[in-house]
């Protein structure tokens, strides 16, 4: 059996011609379709793998593992190599792509939607009070018969995070996940705001625009899957970082299984969003970087790990800490293969001007390097042809080769030496000498005469960036002072500064490419991408991503500001992802009877899976039917109702959208229609 061949045509799993193990692995643990279709259709892979029970095949996974780890020797195929290794279970240690890191809810789905800052639930309490009745104990007579009290009213708890399983609740996943009607379109100048009334394309159908997205980002990822998959070239996150109530606005206590299921279901959607040689970058500290890094090494293998940047953000130290004075925090970056180069970065005028500093002639300045290779391989034996002597007139700082002499009389004759005493060559063969002679010099120094080239200001390449980011970008409160001086107030808390993410656009994207930051938060990361389009002319585009409602006084405004202060004559298209919550509101208000509310909340349980939400299954299970509560007056049935709905965000499926019940303006359907091309 040639599994090689069997396998040909699925790309996935070959880097070239090398079968990705790691990758094909994984295909098999998961019961990929594509991968189980292939083995099912050849005549030998079918008997080997599946077993038949009834008219059903079973695909036999230990043994397909079995059969890969017994036959694989230096990446090919032969029925007859055996390893020898640690095993477990069959597989060899050394190969095990099951080093993986494990956490309870891992295969969930968390959907993280939270609406309010304080990261509350509202749920219904019943409270039932008993006062005693009481008797005259001479007469027996009741003096005041026993009162049962019932009350009903909205009280707060810690939000209990709905885990769907990828297998329980695949439907609600689906649902979950399925792309949403999107509304409240308006194009954003910095002059003010018009109606959206185009979504502009390139030549390739890729929507070319600058997006501000308000709504849950695990949700706006998936609608965003079909427009963007491999299109997006740099990812850039500043998650929250899990520090566990350090007075973060935003909601940042999530605890460590739940952070890391959280950031799971998001890595993985943004990855498929990247291009081949796309880019992310993840800001993070020590709270989770070690496990976020593993986790990346799953999400997007360990070969594609790029670098951990420690960001100097607080120099002085911080001496409030517990051990050490915290400096530092990190930002990961992993590619999405191979393809991705990082970009090297320009030096600026005072670093050209320090480093080309040997000379000036016509060519402007420069600085010189040695023409004699030092250190390894420096020998004239290593190359014998680059060992050859160079002739030079210090009369007219001519300089020649020996094929060029024809008198050595009054020229002094240097040959290349890799240490004092021990012959070397040159790093220029003669063909390079003689057709870029006019950057040759030589340099007398206590007598001895040397070699050089002169290396011109504009042939600068630039430098590979550093993985330690100084404090002049890195610092923390840059970013809060750049915000309140552009914005005239403090309105974030701890906004990254657009200079570091600037560092990382970088690195990672050129002129035309789409930029996506799905926690946006005050939308540094537009700022970032229209400064550098500013500073190098280029057009690349940004998709934020935020739900807080502050999108509006910060992220919105922020952006609008910077267009205007940097005169750039470019325009973002807000919109929404399209929720349902006012619409049932108003559903709810329209309501004539507790039979109707009744009638219309259970269709909204159904619908929108709210009966995964803990605080309604309980309204569900325990109250809906509750005879008490059948009894309060209809106003105020419908205030504890619309209560439970205010922190399920509740969203409109694309594919209903026309539905009437929603209300969605014919205006928002149409381009969200045309979004979704
Ligand atoms: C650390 S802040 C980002 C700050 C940002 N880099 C800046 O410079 O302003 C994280 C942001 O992600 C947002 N966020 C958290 N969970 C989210 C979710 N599930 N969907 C959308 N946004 C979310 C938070 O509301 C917060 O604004």
């Amino acid at each position: 059996m040639n599994l090689e061949k069997i396998l040909k045509n699925d790309e996935r799993i070959w880097d070239e011609d090398i079968l990705d193990y790691p990758q094909l692995f994984e295909l098999a643990r998961t019961y990929d379709k594509e991968l189980l279709e292939n083995l099912f259709n050849n005549k030998d892979s079918k008997e080997k793998f599946f077993i038949q029970v009834g008219d059903s095949h079973v695909f036999k996974y230990n043994e397909f593992r079995f059969y890969l780890e017994e036959n694989q020797v230096n990446n090919s195929f032969t029925q007859y190599a055996n390893k020898i290794g640690l095993a477990s279970q069959g597989e060899h240690l050394s190969d095990s792509t099951d080093y993986v890191l494990d956490w309870p809810y891992k295969d969930c789905v968390l959907e993280g939607g939270m609406s309010s800052e304080e990261d509350m639930d509202t749920f219904i309490e019943k409270k039932v009070e008993t006062t005693p009745g009481k008797i005259d104990k001479k007469t027996g007579t009741v003096i005041s018969p026993e009162k049962t009290e019932v009350t009903f009213s909205q009280a707060k708890r810690k939000r209990e995070e709905i885990f769907y399983n990828n297998i329980i609740a695949d439907k609600e996943i689906d649902r979950l996940l399925d792309k949403k009607a999107l509304k409240n379109f308006t194009r954003y100048t910095a002059k003010g705001e018009e109606k959206v009334k185009e979504i502009k394309r390139d030549e390739d159908g890729t929507i070319k625009e600058n997006l501000l997205i308000k709504g849950n980002n695990l949700l706006a990822l998936h609608s965003l899957k079909e427009q963007f998959t491999g299109k997006v070239k740099l990812i850039y996150i500043d998650p929250p970082y899990n520090t566990g109530g350090d007075g973060f606005a935003y909601n940042d206590r999530f605890n460590h299984s739940t952070w890391l299921t959280f950031m799971k279901n998001r890595l993985e959607i943004s990855s498929e969003l990247l291009r081949k040689d796309g880019v992310i970058f993840i800001s993070c500290d020590d709270n989770e970087q070690a496990y976020l890094k593993v986790l990346m090494d799953q999400v997007f293998g360990r070969d594609n790990f790029i670098s951990n940047f420690v960001v100097t953000s607080a120099p002085a130290g911080t001496q409030s800490s517990t051990n050490v004075a915290q400096q530092h925090a990190y930002c990961l970056a992993y590619r999405k293969s191979k393809s991705f180069e990082s970009f090297r970065h320009k030096l600026s005028k005072e670093e050209i001007n320090k480093k080309y500093r040997d000379g000036t002639d016509e060519y402007g300045p420069y600085l010189l390097e040695r023409l004699w290779k030092r250190g390894i391989g420096g020998r004239k034996e290593d190359v014998p042809s680059l060992h050859f002597p160079v002739y030079f007139n210090p009369n007219n700082d001519e300089i020649l080769l020996e094929e060029e002499v024809e008198n050595k009389n009054n020229l002094i004759k240097i040959i290349p030496y890799q240490t004092e005493g021990v012959l070397g060559r040159w790093t220029w063969s003669k063909t390079k000498m003689i057709d870029e002679r006019e950057k040759l010099l030589v340099k007398e120094t206590s007598g001895e005469y040397k070699l050089y080239r002169k290396k011109y200001a504009d042939e600068e390449i630039g430098r590979l960036p550093y993985s330690i980011i100084n404090s002049d970008i890195g610092r923390t409160e840059l970013g809060s002072l750049e915000l309140k001086n552009l914005m005239g107030d403090k309105v974030f808390d701890y906004p990254k500064y657009s200079a570091l993410i600037k560092y990382f656009l970088k690195t990672g994207s050129s002129k035309d490419d789409i930029v996506l930051d799905f926690f946006s938060g005050s939308a540094t990361t537009a700022h970032a991408v229209i400064d550098l389009n500013k500073e190098d002319s280029g057009n690349r585009k940004f998709i934020l991503i935020e739900q807080m409602n502050y999108i509006e006084d910060v992220g919105k405004p922020r952006i609008k500001k910077v267009l205007e202060e940097l005169n750039v004559d470019d325009n973002f298209i807000y919109f929404e992802l399209a929720e349902y919550n006012e619409e049932a509101k108003s559903k709810i208000d329209a309501c004539k009877s507790y039979k109707e509310l009744k009638k219309l909340f259970t269709e909204l349980t159904e619908y929108y899976f709210l009966n995964y939400n803990v605080s309604v299954k309980q309204f569900n299970d325990q109250l809906l039917d509750d005879k008490d509560f059948q009894e309060l007056p209809l106003e105020e049935q419908k205030t504890l109702f619309k209560a439970l709905l205010d922190n399920n965000q509740l969203y409109i499926p694309h594919k209903e959208q026309e539905d009437g019940k929603y209300n969605l303006s014919k205006e928002d359907q149409e381009l969200t229609n045309e979004f979704y091309g």
